[in-house]
């Protein structure tokens, strides 16, 4: 029987009550897709610092290059906020993206439909089948660029660079075509092109390469106008690629369509079958410990693992359906709407694994 290596970070907040949520359901997936998943549970972000002084600790590092994929939690909380920036949670998060080469990020925003009433977008706008994907470069870009205090007319202040070399944007580029082919053939890519250099160099190589991908049709979109439109009329969007920070503001936008950002799972993914899975939401502090947790997102996140990384597009799609059937009778505080059944993390957790049992 297949044996799956996988290395998981809780990390903070509601991090290792939702991760437990989600092992549990990879492991019966397992029995019923006839595999076993081993886990070794490393170190990262603000428990890292606790136990280690550093967010990123090497063996953490060397336990996911030694995994077929990791799953993570969450990272980050107040009592590490004040921690100079490269010793702060996030910087073990943007470290381990780093490290193991994560360069394509993919976060799918998609109606369920048992959740269509819980978004904010009034349903005619948000439609029947709402499924964007996007498509967010993560290695590079602002987030990686130099940065530093200085000085301008003799007044504090500091910088950010958001640079991009041609083939980093090629390589998200072709994640980006690759993914309209197998979806709808649509690509839209998002930049400030009419502002910033880095963004006309990003068009000028997307639209070189569009060459290449003559059944895709690709669209340009300035990003404050793909913010308005993601709201405006969501259905236009099929595949969106876009930069590091772009990709950030976006999917979180775009994750408030489908109801609640503890929907969204995501796959930071590396050349090959290697990626990193967890979901886009934060390590919410004030709600971690009270098991209220909305788990959904990790477990559709271990969904991504066993299509991405494992090729299991079966188990994949029995996990979805499963979380899909939950919500139509219970629902965490964050998606909670009159006539549910108001669950806890781990009660949601059961109830997909029930749902997968069945
Ligand atoms: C995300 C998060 C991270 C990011 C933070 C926590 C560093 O917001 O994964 O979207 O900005 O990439
Ligand atoms: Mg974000």
């Amino acid at each position: 029987m297949k044996n799956y290596k996988i290395t998981v970070l809780k990390g903070d907040g509601i991090g290792p009550e939702i991760v437990d949520e989600a092992i549990k359901v990879l492991n019966v997936v397992g029995e019923k897709f006839g595999f076993t998943a081993e886990y070794d549970f490393q170190l990262m972000g603000g428990c890292a610092i606790d136990a280690t002084g550093h967010p990123l600790p090497p063996a953490t590092i060397d336990a996911c290059k030694n995994s077929d994929s990791v799953l993570l939690g969450a990272v980050g909380g107040e009592k590490w906020e004040t921690l100079p920036g490269h010793l702060r949670p996030e910087a073990g998060l943007l470290g381990i993206r780093a490290a193991l080469g994560l360069y394509a990020n993919l976060r799918p925003a998609r109606i369920f439909e048992p959740l269509k009433a819980a978004s904010p977008i009034k349903a005619e706008i948000i439609g029947d089948n709402l499924d964007i994907m996007v498509v967010r470069e993560l290695t590079g870009g602002i987030y990686f660029g130099e940065r530093g205090r200085c000085e301008k007319n003799g007044e504090k202040a500091a910088f950010d660079t958001m640079l991009y070399t041609v083939p980093e944007i090629q390589r998200i580029a072709k994640v980006g075509f690759e993914m309209a082919q197998k979806r709808s053939g649509r690509l839209c890519s998002v930049d400030k092109a009419n502002v910033l250099e880095s963004s006309r160099l990003w068009r000028e190589t997307v639209l070189e390469m569009a060459k290449d991908y003559p059944d895709v049709e690709l669209s340009h979109m300035y990003v404050d106008n793909c913010a308005m439109q993601l709201v405006r009329r969501p259905t236009q969007f099929d595949v969106i690629v876009t930069s590091n920070l772009f990709g950030d503001i976006l999917s979180d936008e775009a994750s408030m369509l489908s109801g609640s950002i503890g929907m969204l799972a995501s796959a930071s993914l590396a050349d090959g079958k290697f990626g990193l899975y967890e979901p886009i939401h934060g390590s919410a502090p004030d709600i971690a410990g009270q098991g209220i947790a909305n788990p959904l997102a990790t477990i559709l996140s271990v969904a991504m693992m066993l299509k991405y990384s494992f090729g299991l597009d079966d188990a994949a799609t029995a996990v979805e359906t499963a979380v899909n059937d939950a919500m139509k009778t219970a629902r965490t505080p964050d998606i909670y709407e009159e006539g549910f059944e108001k669950v806890g993390t781990v009660e949601m957790g059961d109830l997909v694994v029930e749902l997968l049992n069945r």
